[in-house]
């Protein structure tokens, strides 16, 4: 990368001179311009702190941000992240609310309303979930964003829009995972409450939000407290994974399996494991040829054990078997440098994609870490909703950020 990196630092140099503005105007047309909030961190002038520097020690606590630049912006740490950007990116935050942490998980975007669902935290700080007390799953309306953000016009601070409750049955207990929608349906993955049973559950995305539970035990076993959920690209059978979190966060009994991931088929109603040897498995993502799964792990964060740095904060690549669908080949894919990697998606491209301790992190399909979408705040899932947009959950905000990807088109898995 030697050559491209030193040309950017001189486009830097030249955007810094004369104004992001301009830079369009300024710059060879073969390398991408940059957009206005992003930041480039020239990598090597960071390898070496020295004796006397400063480090980081507490990984939840202090971030990676050389540059002290102000959330939310993009940390361009490879060329390639710019591609992925394209000129117009921004990020800007859609609603907040910094007393609840209603956007914590299982985002779903539906192309026939384009309206982003989402649980609140279940268990966790600010959640206003507990053993006692179900977590919610709302919507907001990308109409609304965009009608927002126009009004707004140039200016990119927040705007604040409406956030919906869906009223759903009582089955549904502790929802922390979703996907789909999967022939219409959103599909809803949770951890159980107290004697409640995790379960998979196909929900109405529109009034009265009705319920059809598909699995909820592995021949007659409850699961530990289900965490996500993915339908495999070309197979359409549903992945998901099993964590011992509900445990962990004090809404659920004692683990009583090993927490691993599960393929099931709906149509023979075969469930089997197809990856184990995890500390605690998380997000799970495919490529869009099915052929590659990746897996986090997040290790390091114990719930009431609190955070123990030296366990995992990882995702996992593996090859998916042909016939058996196992997950086989595993290699570590990243090691985060904050916080852990929890939900992850794929664009349609190969890059990869996590909520972390500070925001969003971007890989290329080789596992170089180009960029993040910093926030300066955890995010805990994303998803695509067409045209460039990613939705980001940041448990007491949602963040989009426009780019120049696509996302895989998850709706089109069955
Ligand atoms: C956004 O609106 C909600 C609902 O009206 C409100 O509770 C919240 O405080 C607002 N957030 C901000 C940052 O103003
Ligand atoms: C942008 O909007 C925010 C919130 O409405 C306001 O505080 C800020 O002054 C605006 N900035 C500019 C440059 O207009
Ligand atoms: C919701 O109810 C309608 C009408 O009974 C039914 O056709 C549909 O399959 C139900 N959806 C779910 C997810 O249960
Ligand atoms: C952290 O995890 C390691 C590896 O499992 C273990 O050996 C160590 O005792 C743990 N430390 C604490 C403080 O729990």
């Amino acid at each position: 990368m030697g050559r491209n990196w030193i040309y950017l630092s001189i486009v830097v140099a030249a955007a810094t001179a004369v104004g992001y503005g301009k830079l369009g105007s300024v710059v060879d047309a073969s390398v991408p311009t940059l957009p206005p909030q992003a930041v480039v961190v020239n990598l090597p002038s960071t390898n070496v702190i020295g004796a006397n520097g400063i480090f980081r020690d507490a990984s939840y606590t202090t971030f990676f941000n050389p540059t002290n630049s102000s959330p939310p912006f993009f940390q361009v740490l490879d060329p390639a992240f710019l591609t992925i950007l394209g000129p117009h990116a921004f990020v800007r935050g859609v609603v907040a609310n910094p007393e609840f942490a209603f956007a914590h998980e299982a985002p779903i975007w539906d192309p026939e309303t384009d309206e982003v669902f989402f649980a609140s935290n279940d268990g966790g700080p600010l959640g206003r979930s507990d053993l006692n007390n179900n977590n919610i799953v709302s919507k907001i309306h990308l109409y609304d964003v965009a009608k927002a953000f126009t009004s707004s016009g140039s200016n990119v601070s927040s705007v604040n829009v409406t956030v919906t409750t869906l009223d759903l049955s009582d089955e549904i207990q502790m929802t922390n995972g979703g996907t789909g929608p999967l022939h219409g349906n959103l599909i809803l993955i949770t951890s159980g409450r107290g004697p409640r049973p995790p379960s998979i559950a196909l929900v109405n995305p529109r009034s009265p939000n009705n319920v059809t539970l598909l699995l909820d035990n592995f021949y007659g076993r409850q699961f530990n407290s289900l965490n996500d959920i993915k339908v495999h690209p070309t197979s359409g059978k549903l992945f998901f994974t099993d964590a011992p979190y509900g445990f962990l966060n004090v809404f659920r009994p004692a683990n009583l399996m090993q927490n691993q991931v599960y393929r099931f088929d709906p149509a023979t109603g075969h469930v089997r494991v197809v990856a184990d040897g995890f500390s605690r498995p998380n997000g799970l993502a495919f490529t869009g040829d099915g052929k590659t799964a990746f897996v986090t792990d997040t290790g390091i964060q114990g719930g009431f054990l609190g955070v123990n740095q030296t366990l995992p904060a990882s995702i996992y690549q593996f090859d998916v078997d042909p016939k058996s669908q196992a997950f086989t080949n595993r290699r570590v894919f990243a090691f985060v440098d904050n916080g852990v990697p929890d939900g992850i998606q794929v664009d349609s491209k190969g890059n990869v994609y996590s909520g972390c301790g500070d925001g969003v992190h971007v890989w290329n399909s080789e596992g170089t870490l180009v960029g993040k979408i910093y926030l300066g705040t955890t995010s805990a899932n994303l998803v695509f909703a067409s045209n460039g947009r990613l939705v980001i959950m940041a448990e007491t905000a949602i963040y989009l950020a426009q780019l120049a990807v696509e996302g895989l088109d998850l709706a089109s898995f069955a």
